[in-house]
């Protein structure tokens, strides 16, 4: 059978401007798409906009215009989205477009006429910005959407129900044989409880508002907009009936944020088993990005806009950052600070510099020929290792795991640099079939890094290749290709800086002014003063005795837990070779638990024990931070340089 890969986006309402929200969620799937494409894969990459229901209708309204006029308006900044973003989508859908609408009924009718829908009654508490009913034991307070804080009316009326609870048993067995139908573990769980406490008959059509696709002979119906919504991963192949269907629908997978995983992994699927077809191989939900540590919102000014922040760091170093600051699957923050970081460390310094040396040394040593060398070398060695280890993260959609393998390939690259110290071999004639060998294997490391950061940064793997006089486009390339060591009489292009390092002072001040024009517009007076730059805090000075009265010993994190009820601590089990202890660390953030276990850390060993979320904790581990506003922004550990007795002394 032919390989086939069908990914697609939500659609995104068009009653806003796009967000990193939606950006994050296209880039993902671009990602995923164009790794496929490099497996040999057939793909297909499905995007689109929903652009129906009472949330656009009120969005039209208050702009004085016709629905359609309003989407036909908005819904071009989610088109344009897709190109800033280089994404490689091969279709973009609109729900108010005649090949989805006709497909949405064509579905209705078929589940009405199976009598997988049928006429009823429906009243309950409802959130009209949200367009969902909230059962009672999920309001807030005093009546509140659980989501949006917002009041609920109550709402009656006669409405078409799909036989959800029907299908029901029927998916939970699906579920348990597919663990991969929900992914990350954790939401499959999540779907599991929720398909065990049971799931009701669920209302499929609004007699409330107009704004929507009508239900087939029974016109004072539109059909839910979310019913609607949904159908769009069907409409883009021209429905049930057609051949595009019967090739893409067996491998199709959808990515969604945490937010809509019920509608994908609950409502869908059930809307599939009544229809007798396939379900999706793999659903994957994403976390959600908060910025500068809060929730993005229009009220609290912080949303980002995606474009900009290409306009001003560039598409590829948006797109590496996003797909690498966070494990995919969990939530991450946003901010601007640590984007410039990752681009000064990870993209001008390790990666630029590795091309830069590299084509320079091959220059001057060997007139810019890349020489022959068949000795197999650690770096070699590596790159099979490392092909694999980012297959199987990308087959996981670990993206960030694919890329810290790439990086520390190209960090290896740069220490085999300093290990053979090219430039005094080429002072010295004797070893001339080295300097071939260190200079050819460094080349090999950067065209098979070039062509891995393909999927995540395709213009910057261009350049690299167009710098090593690769004539062929690495997007194009395929993995399973690739052979180590055929480049012998290459003759390399030439150089540029690939990312110009972002000087920080220079950004800061640039920053500052930029929000000072900004708060100086809103309100003139009492700026400088807020805008100035945090001055260091320093402590007051103590004696060497008072330092000598902390006692820090080195130590091995030996276990790391989760505190269900903590977003800051994890729970450690730290041995010191003379003892073992638990200790709170506020590090969550910044770690997984498996980077966590195995590492050698200092604990300051003689605080007063403390509790934290009811956990006695023995013990500090030291760690250095960037912070703002209180909060850590960057933090790394403080570890021993090499290795030394657990239970040394630090001092
Ligand atoms: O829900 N962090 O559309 P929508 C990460 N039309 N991802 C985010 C995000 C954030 N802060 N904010 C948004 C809808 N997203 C429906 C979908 S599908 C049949 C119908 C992303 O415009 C994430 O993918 O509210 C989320 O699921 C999606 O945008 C919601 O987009
Ligand atoms: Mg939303």
């Amino acid at each position: 059978m032919e390989k086939r890969f069908y990914i697609t986006t939500p659609i995104y309402y068009v009653n806003d401007k796009p967000h990193i929200g939606h950006a994050y969620t296209t880039l993902a799937c671009d990602t995923i798409s164009r790794y496929k494409r490099m497996k040999g894969y057939d793909v297909k990459f499905l995007t689109g906009t929903d652009e129906h229901g009472q949330k656009i209708q009120t969005a039209a309204e208050s702009k004085g215009e016709s629905p359609q006029k309003f989407v036909d308006r908005i819904h071009v900044a989610f088109r344009d989205l897709c190109a800033t973003l280089g994404a490689s989508n091969d279709d973009f859908i609109r729900t108010t477009e005649q090949r989805h609408i006709r497909v949405v009924q064509e579905i209705f009718s078929r589940l009405m006429s199976n009598d997988d829908i049928y006429k009823g009654k429906y009243s309950g508490y409802y959130c009209v910005p949200c367009e969902t009913y909230v059962p009672e034991n999920a309001m807030g307070e005093n009546h509140t959407c659980p989501d949006c804080g917002r009041p609920l009316i109550i709402m009656e009326e006669e409405s078409y129900f799909f036989r959800a609870s029907k299908y029901v048993p029927q998916l939970i067995e699906h579920y348990e044989k597919h663990l991969r139908g929900v992914m990350p573990k954790i939401r499959y769980n999540e779907i599991m409880s929720f398909l065990k406490s049971g799931v009701r008959d669920q209302s499929v059509s609004r007699t409330s508002i107009k704004w929507g696709i009508p239900v087939p002979g029974d016109e004072k119906h539109v059909i839910y907009v979310w019913f609607d919504a949904l159908v769009n991963y069907i409409s883009a192949l021209g429905g049930l009936d057609t051949d595009e269907f019967a090739k893409w629908w067996p491998n199709v997978r959808h990515m969604v944020g945490k937010d809509i995983i019920r509608f994908h992994c609950v409502t869908w699927p059930l809307v599939l088993l009544a229809l007798g077809v396939n379900l999706p191989q793999e659903i994957f939900a994403h976390g959600w990005w908060t910025v500068d540590g809060e929730k993005m919102s229009k009220t609290r000014g912080n949303v980002v806009d995606p474009s900009e922040m290409v306009k001003e760091y560039g598409l590829d170093p948006f797109r590496y950052f996003l797909m690498r600051e966070v494990p995919f699957g969990n939530d991450g923050d946003f901010s601007e600070r640590a984007l410039v970081s990752r681009i000064n460390s990870d993209l001008a310094n390790d990666l630029g510099n590795l091309l830069n040396r590299t084509l320079q040394m091959i220059r001057s040593y060997r007139g810019g020929i890349v020489p022959k060398s068949d000795e197999p070398s650690e770096l070699s060695q590596m790159s099979a290792e490392i092909l694999e280890r980012v297959d199987r993260s990308m087959n996981d959609y670990a993206f960030d795991e694919a890329l810290k393998a790439i990086w520390e390939f190209i960090g290896r690259a740069n220490k085999f640099i300093d290990e053979n110290m090219p430039w005094k071999l080429a002072k010295d004639e004797s070893q001339s079939a080295k300097l071939d060998f260190v200079l050819m294997n460094l080349y090999e490391a950067l065209r098979l890094s070039a062509m891995l950061i393909a999927p995540v940064m395709p213009e910057t793997s261009r350049r690299i290749w167009t710098q090593l006089g690769i004539s062929e486009d690495p997007v194009k390339a395929q993995y399973d290709s690739f052979k180590w060591g055929n480049c012998a009489g290459n003759v390399i292009g030439k150089s540029e800086v690939l990312f110009p390092r972002i000087d920080i002072k220079e950004w800061e001040k640039s920053k500052e002014e930029k929000k000072l024009q900004e708060t100086s517009s809103q309100e003139t007076t009492s700026a400088t003063e807020a805008q100035s730059a945090p001055a260091i805090e320093h402590e007051e000075e103590i004696t060497i005795d008072a330092f000598k009265a902390v006692e820090m010993r080195v130590a091995q994190i030996t276990k790391c837990e989760e505190i269900p009820r903590s977003k800051k601590l994890y729970k450690l089990e730290v041995d010191l070779g003379y003892e073992k202890r638990t200790v709170c660390s506020g590090i969550k953030a910044f770690f997984t638990p498996e980077e966590l276990t195995g590492k050698r850390v200092i604990l300051v060993t003689n605080l007063k024990p403390a509790k934290l979320c009811g956990i006695e904790s023995n013990g500090m581990i030291l760690a250095a931070s960037v912070k703002k506003d209180g909060v850590s922004e960057q933090l790394t550990l403080v570890v021993p340089e090499s290795d030394i007795p657990l239970g040394s002394r630090v001092s």
